[in-house]
This record gives structure tokens, sequence and C-alpha cells, in this order.
């Protein structure tokens, strides 16, 4: 099939809380960089998203907190779309589920299955709060859980153990609402009978995508098909969620995954009348972007509704991710064990980039994977600073010492193997980004672009420049055969070294688009460069054309951050206690005293001082001194009693072991009785808690601190 046009989703994250880096890595990111190459391409895409603002676990959020449904999704529909804008995710709209037309939009659709009889109605016994009057959920029912004892487990899942429940199971099960003992009672609700369309489903996906679409897709779906499909109940008791449109139905809502679906095609209303377009024509080719645990809805349960509608095309494509690991454990909501994407930006400002980079390469896209901290920084340091940042670098700065700030000529008599050899690379390595991103192999594409970009820095250092430059300058007579044929050198070596900075900015551009914008700037050219059709070519920059100065692409990562962050997860997300430096390039220091509300010292008193790092052996209060504890201080060669007016902070218990500045040369002084023998040092945080200055890696006790 030839499309005209192509209609890329990306899931719609529930608004019951901030997005993960495992959301971008599983789905966002690579729907972007598709997106984004597709631009460049020049093809009529449409990039549709917007917040699921409907189901249970939304109405629970809202019951704990006080507040109405309305207030949640408000408060993290905005904080995910400004993350979502902030790492570059450039979707043509990010819509809403609680927008009236999509209101409008579910329902109509609904609607049309119902007038045609679709639907299957069937009376069933469910848990209803006799004090609210209201059913429940199965989310609604709390009560211990029958494996782990966990006395707060749902009625459909133990998030402590993990195990699938069904509320009869709960042991002494009570609601969520009102904590009163539920009943069963019967209510009615519209079933889609989907092993209609099992035939159908066989057909289309086990017969039909075999070999195209994803493995851990496909087999997903096949055992899905295989196990039979059964109908599904596709409306709920609640008052939250758009309400189905029967008279008879009075208190129920459609079920959150048969409105969520629908959501892409209220969002593409919103977006454009010519939605239809997109749609209902058979020449656009859809794209679902989901995490692994969409698939189901995605492959089997939209595209049967679909189908059952009529007169809607059908997904070609749901390249589906596996999950994202953070230091070798799932990501848990409940225990903080994620890694926030507005934190993120917040610790990293101008950080996208990066982040972007660290996801792409790492992506889980046939396994689960793992994101460690530690991988964040040796990536990128070691392969975006030390291979693509430092090329295009050094490609910046020859062509500013060597060619008089110019694209140099080229010489077409003289061009050599390696000459030849790195042009014919840009050519191939454009039909290889290609093809890795049209089969949705992202981390493929992006290390190909690594690859040339380190073919490029193996160019330069093999043809050395800076050494042709000093055979030029030691010739002294710049007409002598000798000088002319070291410039024809340097300037092929430069021209070639340029054209691939322009070709790495192109084929980055839908991977990181913040760099290749910087990279544009460099080099004097309009983003409008970036259109993929220039890719490939070796003489993109014209001969003469002068270049701007080079600008640092991207910054190191220091170990303290990411030591900062590890220490941040594992304390379940509190802010990292110590001091980050400064997450820009460092700019110079500025000799005026900022900040000091103190006279200035000269460095000869600030040296009196003596600080050596010590570790807490023992701590205890002190009687009639709320404010006091009593340390027992190891400082390697010996060891010191110092009083600490820390007590308001911290338990004894809790501090022993714990590393800590100590001011060693500080005169004795008698506290309640006791000699104090130095001072630890503390910072004040914005809450007025005091915590310990300590070193952030362990050292040895009485280490000095300067
Ligand atoms: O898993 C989720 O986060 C769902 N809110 C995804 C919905 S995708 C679509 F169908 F709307
Ligand atoms: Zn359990």
């Amino acid at each position: 099939m030839n499309y005209q046009r192509l209609l890329v989703t990306a899931a719609l994250p529930y608004a019951n809380g901030p997005v993960h880096i495992g959301h971008l890595a599983g789905c966002y990111l690579p729907a972007d960089i598709y997106v984004r190459y597709q631009r460049a391409q020049g093809r009529d895409v449409k990039f549709i998203c917007g917040s699921d603002e409907h189901g249970v676990p939304i109405t629970i959020r809202a019951m704990k907190e006080g507040v109405s449904p309305q207030q949640v999704v408000d408060k993290f529909h905005a904080l995910i779309r400004d993350s979502f804008a902030d790492m570059g995710i450039s979707f043509d709209i990010y819509s809403r589920t609680s927008a009236t037309l999509h209101h409008e939009t579910a329902q109509a659709f609904f609607k049309k299955l119902y007038d045609e009889g679709l639907f299957e109605e069937h009376e069933s016994e469910q848990y209803f709060d006799p004090e609210k009057q209201v059913f429940l959920a199965d989310r609604y029912i709390i009560g211990t859980c029958p494996v782990c004892q966990n006395p707060n487990a749902y009625g459909d899942q133990c998030e402590r153990c993990g195990s699938s429940l069904s509320p009869e199971q709960l042991i002494n099960p009570r609601s969520a609402l009102s904590e009163s003992v539920p009943e069963k009672r019967k209510t009615k609700h519209w079933y889609f009978p989907l092993n209609r369309y099992e035939d159908w489903l066989r057909e289309w996906i086990v017969e039909g995508k075999k070999g195209e679409w994803k493995s851990n897709v496909y087999g997903q779906c096949k055992s899905w098909i295989d196990a039979g499909l059964q109908p599904r109940a596709m409306t709920r008791d609640s008052s939250w969620g758009v309400p189905v449109p029967l008279e008879c139905a009075e208190g129920k809502v459609l079920y959150v995954w048969f409105d969520a679906p629908i959501g892409y095609i209220s969002a593409t209303k919103e977006l454009t009348p010519m939605w239809s377009d997109y749609w209902q024509r058979e020449d656009t080719k859809l794209v679902h972007f989901i995490g692994k645990d969409n698939i189901v809805f995605h492959c089997i349960i939209f595209p049967a509704m679909l189908k059952a509608h009529g007169g809607f095309v059908l997904p070609d494509a749901v390249p589906a991710n596996e999950f994202l690991n953070i230091e070798g454990e799932k990501v848990s909501t409940s225990r903080n064990w994620a890694v926030w994407v507005h934190e993120y930006l917040n610790d990293f400002p101008g950080g996208a980039d990066m982040l972007r980079y660290v996801l792409c390469a790492n992506a889980p896209e046939t396994k689960d994977n793992d994101f460690t901290w530690k991988d964040f920084q040796t990536r990128i340091n070691s392969e975006l600073n030390s291979n693509l940042g430092n090329f295009v670098n050094r490609a910046m700065v020859m062509m500013h010492k060597l060619c008089k700030g110019k694209v140099p000529p080229m010489h077409v008599n003289h061009i050599d193997e390696k000459d030849a050899e790195l042009a014919a690379a840009i050519s191939v390595a454009k039909k290889e980004i290609e093809s890795s991103i049209e089969a949705y192999r992202f981390r493929d594409a992006l290390a190909e672009i690594m690859l040339l970009s380190t073919k490029g820095n193996k160019y330069l250092q093999e043809k050395e420049p800076w050494q042709l430059a000093k055979r030029l300058n030691a010739t002294g007579t710049p007409a002598s055969a000798e000088a002319v044929e070291a410039q024809v050198q340097i300037d092929n070596c430069i021209y070639f070294c340029l054209q691939l900075c322009a070709n790495l900015a192109i084929f980055i551009a839908p991977f990181l688009p913040d760099t290749a914008t910087k990279m544009c700037h460099m080099m004097k050219v309009v983003d409008r460069m970036l259109q993929w059709e220039n890719g490939g070519r070796p003489d993109l920059l014209k001969v003469g054309y002068s270049l701007r100065e080079p600008e640092i692409l991207f910054r190191k990562i220091e170990d303290a951050e990411v030591l900062a962050q590890v220490e941040k997860l594992r304390s379940g997300g509190t802010k990292p206690t110590t001091q980050l430096p400064a997450s820009k390039p460092q700019e110079p220091v500025n000799t005026q005293l900022v900040s000091a509300s103190k006279a200035p010292i000269s460095f000869d008193e600030f040296a009196k001082i003596e600080l050596k790092t010590g570790t807490i052996l023992t701590a205890e209060k002190i009687e009639k001194a709320d404010k006091l504890l009593k340390l027992q201080i190891d400082l390697g060669t010996e060891q010191r009693t110092i009083v600490s007016g820390i007590a308001q902070h911290y338990q004894p218990d809790e501090i022993v072991g714990r590393q800590v500045s100590v001011v060693v040369n500080l005169a004795p002084r008698k506290m309640k009785g006791i000699e104090s023998a130095g001072m630890i040092l503390m910072a004040e945080d914005e809450d007025g808690k005091l915590v310990f200055v300590s070193p952030v890696q362990a050292v040895r006790a009485g280490a000095e601190i300067r």
C-alpha cells in the first residue's frame, strides 16, 4: 500500500500521577523520533496524544486526597503536558478525555453500536456499598491479601505481593469509600461480543501480521486469540467517566478502555476539520505507540470496536516496547521507585537531549531493560561527549584555526581514499538509519549515527590537519609546492569534516532536536536544512560560507550528580542532601561575594580552620537539654566527644554510622556540663530541618576536608 498520510498515536497516560522515564522510553520517545523523522521526510503526519482522565485509580486518588476527580486530572494533565513539552515530545495535539468533544465522540460511537443491536445486555451480581449506595469496582474493595496478609490489598490486585485477586478472595472485605462491609447486588451492563470477532482477528493478525509486527506484540495477540475471546463489559457503575448515552443507564459510565482509545479520534477532531482523512481514508497509515501492558487493548479490543463501527482504518503497526526498570528494580509508584520526568528536568535543566539519548540508546525494544544512573553518566560522558560532541567541536575549532572560519574549497583532484570512504559512509549511513527507523528499530538507528561520528573522529585523527598546518608553517613560503600541497590536504579534510557535521545534524535531529538546532546555529544554517532529503550528500555546506564559533554541545555529568540521584531513589525520593554542581556548563566564577552575609575573610584566615571527616560512633540524648545530642566521633587517629544541637532533627539511633564534617580545632567548650571538643557542620533545608554536610562517597574517618 502506498500511504498518503500517517496518523501516529501515543498511549494516553492516566492523569493520576506524573510521567516517569519508563513511560518515555516505552512509548513517547520512540513515537516522537518516528514522527520527527517522518516530518523531516516531508510526509503528511499527525501526532496525537492526550490525558486519559477516567478510570477507578483517579477516583480513588481523589477520595484519598479529599478533592474531586476533576481537580486530580486538572493537576496532572497540566504536569504531564508540560513534562512532555519540556522533553521535546512534539505532539500535534495533547488533548484530554474530560473534554466535551471527547464525551460526545465516545457517546456517539457507543450509540451507533447500540442502535445496531451489537451489545449484549447482562445482569450480574456485583459488590455494592450499602452506606454510599453505589456499586463498587474491584479496585474499590479493600481487604486482607490471602497470599501475603497485606491488610490493604485491592479487589483486583495486591500491590505488596503483586498477586492478581478477585474481591471474593479478600479476607474481611470492606468498601474503600466508607469502610462498610460490601453486599452483592444485581446490576446490568452492556457487553461487547468480542467472541464474534475472533475469526476476523485471527485472519487479520495471526495470519496477516506474522513477521510484520514485533514478535512480543504478535505473540501476545496470538495467545489471547488462541485462548478464545469472550464478551467484555463496556460499561461500569460509577459517577466519574463518560455517561452511558441511554435513558435506562443512570449512574453508569463507559468502561475507561472503551472511551480512552476513542480519545485518539476525538483529539484528531479537535486538531483538524480534516480529521476524517486521517481516520477514514484507506491510504492512511495508522501507528499506535504503546507500552506492552496496552497490547491487547490496541491490537484486539479497539480494532474490533473499529471494525464493528465500520469506516475506520486499522493500525498498520503497534510497536510496543517492554518495560524499563530502574537500578535493577521494577518501577513502583507506591515506593516512589521511579525517575519522574519533571524532577529530572529540574535536576538537569536543559537536559532533555541527554535523557533522550540514554533512553533511546538503552531502549527496551525487545526485552525489559535497566536504567542506572551510572550508565546514564557513562553514556553522556563517554558516548555523547567523547564521540559526537568531540567530533563536532574539533571540526569547528580546526575550521576556525586553519580555514579562517569558512568552509574551505574542495580540491576534487586531490580526493584520496579516506575522503572517499568518509563520503561513502555518509550515504550508506543514511540508508541504514532510514530502514531502521521505518522498522521501529530506533536503537539501531541511533547506533548507526554514533558509528558515523566515530568514523569522523577516526578520519580526523588519521588526517591530522594540525600536523599539516605545522608543515605549512615550517615551509615559510606559502607558494612553495609543499605548502600548497599541505593547504590542499587541510582544505579537503576540513571540508569533509564539515559536511559530515551537517549530515550528523540532519540524522540526529529526530533523536536530539535541541542538539541539531545548536549545530545548525553553529553552521549558520536554518532548521530547514534538516530536511531528510538533504542527508547523505557530502556537499551541503557551500564553499566560502562562514560559520559561527563552536559551542559545547553537551556537558559532562559529575560523579556527585549521579550519586545524589541514587541517594534520592534509595531514600524514597526525598531531595538529595548532597550539593549538586552547577547543571549548566561551568561559567567563569564571579569573584564578587554574591550572597555572603558576613565580611570577607582572607584565604589565610580560612586556612586556620581545620576540617576533617568523622564517623558517628555513638549518640545519646542529654538530660534536660532537648536540643542537644552527645556524640562520640571517630576521627581516625582519635575519638572525640562533641555536643551537637541536632536532637530535634534526629533520633540517636538513626545517625550512628553517619559520616560527618567536623571542625576539629574549635576551642573546647562545656555544654550542660559536658566538654564538647569540636563542631559538626550542618546545612538547613527549606523546611528548617538540619541535614548533615557529608562526603557523597564514603571516605576514611579523619580524611582532611579542604
Ligand atoms: O495504560 C495507560 O496509561 C492507559 N491510560 C493507556 C490508554 S491508551 C489509549 F487507549 F487511550
Ligand atoms: Zn499480597
